[in-house]
């Protein structure tokens, strides 16, 4: 592969991993399973992140493995409706395509284990998007790096990756206890505490594998809120819960404790709520990607409703189709909310259009503001619908 033999494609994807294995002193490259691409939005990719996969798909780059996207830059079949240029809409054409060519399934979402595209325990995959790969790893317990876009597809374009990192046993240890003294309970209280856990793992610069005891249940929605949450204020890739995730019962709990108490987790929501109720331009739930269920709850609460705001439920093409056919889409449509499939209210080319963003989603917050500057106000789920039936000035 690296000598060309099997075109430059390959060629130039074995040069990116064997790069990446000597940095991290990967013993070996291993098969995979399963690959998810980020960095799919041409908002994030620009001419030079287009040329790359053309180039890549024009040297004859196949996918070896089932490989998905994350979500694009806009709705692919309903790009007008939502305010994207024709411009925009035609790069991003062309990434997708680009993608299509490789025969990547161009499913773009970042919860591809509720689309098909689900590892089994102990499988060795190659994902990129952060909250994905937190929760492959601890709730699925399948093996990956938070890969970047070039080193994931360059994993799919061979069906290999370097084995270091959280491929190996010892890196899967936990190192700090996290003992919960409060009821969590909800997508967003779930966020908060994984703002709490991963700003403790950045603040201390440990190891970040959290052992974390008191958690009574989670949901898989609580459980990709609490990923997506952990990623991205700690860099976390994998936790362990007792009684929860499969690895838990395989490690005994670290000495060093951290204590997390309800007071923790209000001041954590707090800190994400610069925004009056009333300065609420815009609402997005489906951070990460709703699920069914998600939507199903949404449906029973939209019904016969008007809502009186900018409303975005954003999800994956599959599960959308399944909304389509059990009637929940046409609930949530009369109601004026929009389904914005495919794409994401961060990933989405959106600076500048609205103000203040309400979500259930801690992550969501954080990028809301990063990326576009937006005030936030984070809440739980049905409140977040409540208000969005609430006019703006009300
Ligand atoms: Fe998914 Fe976009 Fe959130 S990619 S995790 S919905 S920022």
């Amino acid at each position: 592969m690296l000598e060309g033999e099997q075109g430059r494609a390959v060629r130039k994807s074995m040069e990116i991993l064997t790069t990446l294995g000597t940095i991290y002193g990967a013993e070996r490259l291993i098969p995979i399973s399963s690959v998810q691409i980020a960095g799919v939005s041409y908002d994030n990719l620009g001419e030079a992140g287009l040329a790359f996969l053309q180039e890549m798909a024009d040297g004859g780059g196949k996918a070896r493995v089932l490989t998905t996207l994350n979500p694009a830059g806009m709705d692919v079949e309903n790009w007008q409706a939502l305010g994207i240029s024709p411009e925009f809409a035609e790069k991003q054409a062309r990434v997708l395509e680009a993608f299509g060519r490789m025969d990547v399934v161009v499913t773009c979402t970042c919860t591809p284990y509720l689309s098909g595209n689900l590892p089994h325990f102990g499988e060795h995959i190659a994902w990129a998007e952060s909250s994905a790969v937190c929760f492959a790893n601890s709730v699925i317990g399948a093996r990956t790096n938070r890969e970047g876009g070039p080193s994931a597809l360059a994993s799919a374009l061979t069906g290999l990756t370097p084995a270091y990192g959280y491929h190996l046993d010892e890196n899967r240890r936990p190192s700090l206890s996290v003992q919960v003294e409060a009821r969590i309970e909800g997508t967003a209280q779930f966020g908060a505490l994984g703002k709490v856990i991963g700003e403790e793992l950045q603040a201390d610069q440990l190891k970040p594998v959290s052992f974390i005891t008191g958690v009574e249940r989670a949901s898989l929605e609580e459980l990709k809120s609490f990923s997506a949450s952990l990623a991205t204020y700690g860099g976390a890739a994998l936790f362990h819960m007792q009684g929860i995730t499969p690895e838990a019962g395989l490690h005994s709990t670290p000495g060093q404790t951290l204590r997390i108490a309800q007071a923790d987790l209000e001041e954590a929501g707090q800190a994400l709520n610069d925004a009056a109720p009333e300065e609420v331009d815009f609402i997005s739930l489906g951070c990460p990607h709703l699920s069914l269920q998600e939507i199903a709850h949404l449906a029973q609460l939209l019904e016969g409703q008007h809502v009186e705001r900018e409303f975005w439920i954003t999800t994956a093409r599959p599960t959308k189709q399944i909304a389509d056919r059990m009637g929940y889409t046409r609930v949530i449509e009369a109601s004026g909310a929009r389904f914005s499939v495919d794409t994401c209210c961060v990933v989405a080319p959106i600076k500048g259009r609205f103000k203040a963003l309400a979500t259930d989603s801690a992550k969501a917050c954080y990028y809301a503001y990063a990326k576009n500057g937006f005030k936030t106000a984070f809440m739980p789920f049905d409140d977040v619908v409540r208000l969005a039936l609430r006019p703006q000035s009300g």
